[in-house]
């Protein structure tokens, strides 16, 4: 009763439209006009890109600069499903973090040191193609490969990989049971270390061949980077890192000559770090500790984070240890993001060799898919179109789960055009801008019709696009992009029922132009969710 009492006193107004007394509860019931009339607001306008990211929410976030390092492969070895992961993981970060007001730098950190270099030069040496490659590599293999058809820039560049395999396989195993070949390969490393020129430009020249073919595929996934960096250029300075480690008393000789860091808890020597190879060169992590620190000291960053395989994840665990160790208090802002394997990439020739293969045969599946399907549209770009839908099909699988757990590469069930796939989000972006396409942008008594639009469906679809902000907010947090993907799929469900209830064709043009509306509101906020997720919305398929 002194609830009933409560809500006789309470006044409805145009906001709250009826007030009542229920079993230990009052219930408001709010003007469902004004609701959706002011849900609509922020859409169809210009500010659309910015839905959801000037939410109050994101006010207590840090902003600053922000140094994402991925998708690092190893020059001259194989660029494999985890260098994909990588690039395609790292590349959300960037853009989330982007979107959030950060100042993001993309860095690529190149494996562009060690002994591969070694045999890969000694077998230049052995092959003499070293003074064609000198002058002109891609010309030299193209003249070699193919002198009389056509061939496009990616046959080539997949050409030189081959190239450069095939050397560096033959090598290998050469080197297996061939001393002198093993040798020639430490001598070649060696003279690198030295800094002697002629091994210094064979280096180079492989390098940039090489980062010319990773560009070709970063440019077909949308990435790009800031700053190409290397292990290569942190030589000198991990030997800095050492006599640092020396002077500040954290370097011990271990029994077999090497020099270690102690990280045990109770100072015993049962679990150490080597930084120091018994010859005096520097290792892996040694090279880490030094990019670290200079990274710090060139691009000042507040946090910095890695993105890497799980396989890794005890490598960064000491290497943000010792930078602990040595008085770098930054180190606790830096965070590796591990990610598990991917079983059974393969193609339909067999087991994937490039990277390029993988995205040629999606966009070739996807080709066919599209001739196949009643739905497909006459458009000009359809392999263009393939290949981001095929991409985006690559994309949604592997975001879907947690980072960390494996999973299984399948082409049939991730190139669905129904099941919760790339391929529905993009089918439903294009059929959103099919439809927002009709809309006229003036309707003056627009919002008098509104009441159109109050019904089931179109409610539940608008209150999901208001929880978009949240869901970015969650991302940042674990820098898991299932929440968004989670959340883009589910907005397409709730876009595909509602085609099916509140068909825009047939209906009169005031009602249509209200359903419109909302569609053009969903459009905006799943074109740009995909955007943050590294997908390119195609607008026709
Ligand atoms: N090149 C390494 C690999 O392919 C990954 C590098 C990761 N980044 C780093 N700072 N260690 O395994």
């Amino acid at each position: 009763t002194t609830h009933a009492q409560h809500s006789a006193n309470l006044k409805q107004d145009s906001v709250v439209e009826d007030i009542s007394a229920g079993c230990g509860v009052i219930n408001f019931k709010v003007n469902r006009k004004l609701l959706v009339q002011k849900m609509l607001e922020p859409f169809g306008k210009e500010e659309d890109v910015k839905f959801g990211l000037t939410s109050e929410l994101f006010n207590t976030l840090k902003r600053g600069t922000t140094l994402v390092e991925y998708s690092s492969p190893n020059i001259a070895k194989k660029f494999h499903a985890g260098h994909l992961r990588s690039t395609i993981i790292g590349n959300f970060i960037a853009n989330l973090k982007q979107s959030l007001g950060n100042n993001v730098i993309r860095m690529n950190y190149l494996g562009d040191w060690g002994m591969q270099f070694g045999l890969l030069g000694a077998g230049f040496g052995q092959f003499g193609c070293q003074e064609k490659l000198k002058q002109n590599p891609l010309q030299h293999l193209f003249e070699v490969m193919c002198s009389s058809t056509l061939i496009c820039r990616f046959c080539l560049a997949v050409i030189v990989v081959v190239f450069f395999l095939q050397v560096y396989v033959q090598v290998n195993k050469e080197a297996e049971h061939n001393e002198d070949m093993k040798q020639a390969a430490r001598d070649f490393f060696r003279q690198l270390e030295q800094h002697e020129s002629e091994a210094v430009s064979l280096w180079q020249q492989f390098r940039e061949i090489t980062v010319d073919e990773y560009q070709h595929i970063y440019k077909r996934l949308g990435v790009h980077f800031d700053i190409y960096s290397g292990e290569s250029f942190h030589q000198d300075q991990a030997q800095e890192v050492v006599q640092q480690l020396q002077s500040q008393g954290l370097l011990k000789t271990s029994e077999k000559g090497t020099g270690v860091v102690d990280l045990s808890p109770a100072g015993d020597m049962s679990s150490v770090c080597t930084v120091l190879r018994s010859d005096g060169t520097t290792l892996y992590i040694t090279r880490d500790l030094a990019a670290a620190i200079d990274r710090k000291a060139k691009y000042h960053f507040d946090e910095m984070i890695y993105v890497t395989d799980k396989s890794q994840e005890n490598h960064f665990h000491q290497l943000f240890h010792i930078l602990l160790a040595m008085g770098h208090s930054w180190a606790d802002r830096c965070k590796h993001v591990p990610f598990g394997l991917v079983r059974g990439m393969k193609t339909r020739s067999g087991e994937v060799v490039f990277l390029e293969d993988v995205l040629d045969e999606a966009r070739a599946r996807m080709l066919h898919n599209m001739s196949q399907s009643k739905t497909t549209k006459e458009m000009d770009n359809t392999e263009d179109t393939a290949e981001k839908v095929g991409i985006s099909a690559l994309i949604v699988q592997d975001f879907k789960g947690p980072l960390l757990s494996d999973y299984t590469f399948d082409w049939d069930r991730m190139l669905q055009a129904q099941g919760d796939t790339g391929v529905f989000l993009q089918y439903t972006h294009a059929r959103l801008c099919r439809s927002v396409l009709r809309a006229s942008p003036s309707c003056s008594t627009f919002f008098g019709m509104l009441s159109q639009l109050a019904g089931g469906v179109s409610i539940f679809a608008l209150c999901d696009l208001y929880s978009y902000d949240e869901v970015l907010y969650q991302s940042a947090q674990d820098l898991q992009p299932k929440h968004l993907v989670n959340f883009l799929l589910k907005l397409c469900h709730l876009i595909a029922s509602a085609h099916r209830e509140l068909p825009v064709k047939g209906s009169s043009q005031v009602v249509a132009q209200a359903r419109l509306r909302l569609f053009s509101g969903a459009c905006s906020v799943l074109a740009n969710g995909m955007r943050i997720l590294g997908i390119t919305p195609v607008d026709k398929m």
